[in-house]
């Protein structure tokens, strides 16, 4: 048993939609999210400043006592992770991948879309991934370009975020695509835009923040790290942002 907080961090608001998950399925668990929000967006960056920045916010989390921790970005994820479990092998991390391999395997059609920042599509495990499937299954990579920012300024039901979604996702789907991964924890914030710029096409969206939440539930039980059963749990926003920012994060959350 241990009462600790799970941490999460994201570049920003992102992280939020696997926030969500885990604060809905573990009931007993204390969660501290950690939001960047000062140096979001992450997906273009040197992969040397995504990495500075991830060990501060571990940093921080390690700070507070967190006995596991969700690196609930894509980007630091395949920029970080591998150095950040060196740095910390007494903590247990949870990284995100696109998920390529449940749409690779379910597609019908036998193309897939990928959406993610640049700096996801250069992670090794995604590389690794993809030319898994390279001979079977034609994988259409594309940048949510505005996609981050626009969640970021909470504008998802915009007639301008809907005409920027549609530009990117769309042509996935005209070209054969039935699987639509979103490989960038901003991007569920824009499900509903998704959804409705494949509208009359048969196309699933395919997000990982379910997936996450049964790899920590595993990692939980297997360490003997949950909480106890009926603890009240704490929820904690953090940002290297201002105090407005963490605002945000809590309403995002909670909204
Ligand atoms: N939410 C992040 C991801 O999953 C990062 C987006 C960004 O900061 O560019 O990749």
């Amino acid at each position: 048993m241990n009462n600790g907080p799970i941490g999460i961090f994201d570049s920003g608001m992102g992280g939020l939609s696997v926030w969500r998950v885990l604060y809905r399925t573990l009931g007993d668990e204390s969660l501290v999210y950690l939001g960047d929000g000062k140096n979001c967006p992450y997906g273009d960056r040197a992969a040397e400043e995504v990495r500075r920045f991830s060990l501060d916010a571990v940093e921080r989390l390690v700070g507070c006592g967190c006995k596991l921790i969700v690196v609930a970005c894509n980007t630091a994820t395949a920029m970080a992770i591998k150095m950040l479990r060196s740095r910390y092998p007494q903590i247990p991390f949870v990284g995100l991948e696109p998920a390529v391999k449940p749409a690779a395997e379910s597609t019908r059609t036998g193309v897939i879309g990928v959406l993610a920042t640049s700096r996801s599509f250069d992670g090794e495990l995604y590389r690794a991934t993809s030319a898994r499937y390279a001979d079977r299954v034609k994988i259409l990579e594309a940048v949510g370009e505005g996609f981050v920012e626009i969640v970021e300024n909470s504008l998802e039901h915009t007639p301008e975020a809907k005409a920027a979604v549609r530009r990117v996702v769309r042509p996935m789907a005209e070209q054969g695509a039935d699987r639509i991964v979103l490989g960038c924890t901003h991007y569920p914030f824009l499900r509903d835009a998704i959804a409705e710029a494949v509208v009359g096409f048969d196309v699933e969206i395919v997000d990982s923040s379910e997936a996450i939440e049964r790899r920590v539930e595993h990692l939980l039980d297997e360490m003997g790290l949950r909480a106890e059963c009926g603890h009240r749990p704490q929820y904690d926003f953090l940002s290297f942002a201002d105090a407005g920012y963490v605002e945000r994060l809590r309403e995002k959350a909670f909204e």
